[in-house]
């Protein structure tokens, strides 16, 4: 296992993991300073790309963007989210995941659970790939938003779900929208660091959409936190382009060649 991701493990409990999504090289090239982890999520199949969900964003886009994300990054750890369709069965994960591997020079690839693909992860880690799991609020596999693990049922499925992709060698885990109770709990049943999405301050490390952080996504759950308006900041800077093009101010002697 490469030193950068046996370093995350070790953190846990120790330092809590600063993780964001990147999609492009200029992005991830600011992040990298700051950030622990870097994902290239499928959140770019609706914060970018402006589809209905996640579902149908291609393995080639996702390899696209990484390629783009990699060139930014000097330090940070860099997960590749693997596409709904890319990790059916191992055979087709294996080759899937070498292929990202490969052509990202990523660190590691994330999948969703589905509650049943601990054995995918496991030959995965078994072939050398490390893994990033990824429960609760699974967008690849839940129709309607609902934060998870509200009741008991649900909390004993999150926490065995969490050790059953411990024991399949997953070096770290993203909980979404889990209840804070269960998130805690999750976290002290399991030796790799949680990393939480609208799943309270008691995960190892946080998360979020840097699109919906930086105020340009459009799309603003309670997990959410803006800690910037970009859309307003552009607006304004979109004002004063407009009037100086029509009031012939822009370009001036010091723009033309
Ligand atoms: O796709 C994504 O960006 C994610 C994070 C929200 C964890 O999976």
């Amino acid at each position: 296992m490469k030193k950068k991701i046996i370093k995350i493990k070790k953190l846990k409990s120790k330092k809590k993991l600063v993780c964001l999504t990147a999609y492009s090289k200029p992005i991830a090239k600011i992040l990298d300073k700051y950030c622990d982890i870097i994902l290239v999520g499928d959140s770019i199949a609706t914060a970018f790309y402006g589809m209905k969900d996640t579902k149908s964003i291609s393995l080639q886009t996702m390899i696209n963007h990484s390629v783009a994300v990699s060139k930014g990054i000097k330090k940070s750890v860099l997960v590749v989210d693997m596409p709904i369709n890319s990790y059916r069965n191992f055979k087709q994960a294996k080759k899937n995941a070498k292929k990202v591997l490969k052509k990202t020079h990523c660190d590691a690839i994330k999948l969703e659970s589905n509650g049943k693909n601990f054995s995918i992860i496991k030959k995965l880690v078994k072939s050398g790939i490390p893994v990033m799991g990824h429960i609760g609020f699974t967008p690849q596999y839940k129709k309607k938003f609902k934060p998870q693990g509200n009741n008991k049922k649900e909390e004993l499925k999150l926490i065995n779900e969490s050790k059953e992709i411990e024991k399949a060698g997953a070096f770290s885990l993203v909980l979404e929208c889990i209840a804070e109770k269960t998130s805690k709990k999750i976290t002290n049943a399991i030796k790799i660091p949680t990393i939480g999405i609208g799943s309270s301050k008691y995960c190892d490390g946080q998360i979020l959409v840097t699109d919906d952080l930086i105020g340009l996504s459009g799309f603003y759950p309670r997990f959410v936190k803006k800690y910037l308006n970009l859309e307003k900041i552009l607006q304004k800077t979109l004002i004063r382009f407009k009037k100086e093009v029509l009031k012939q101010t822009f370009p001036t002697k010091k723009n033309t060649y």
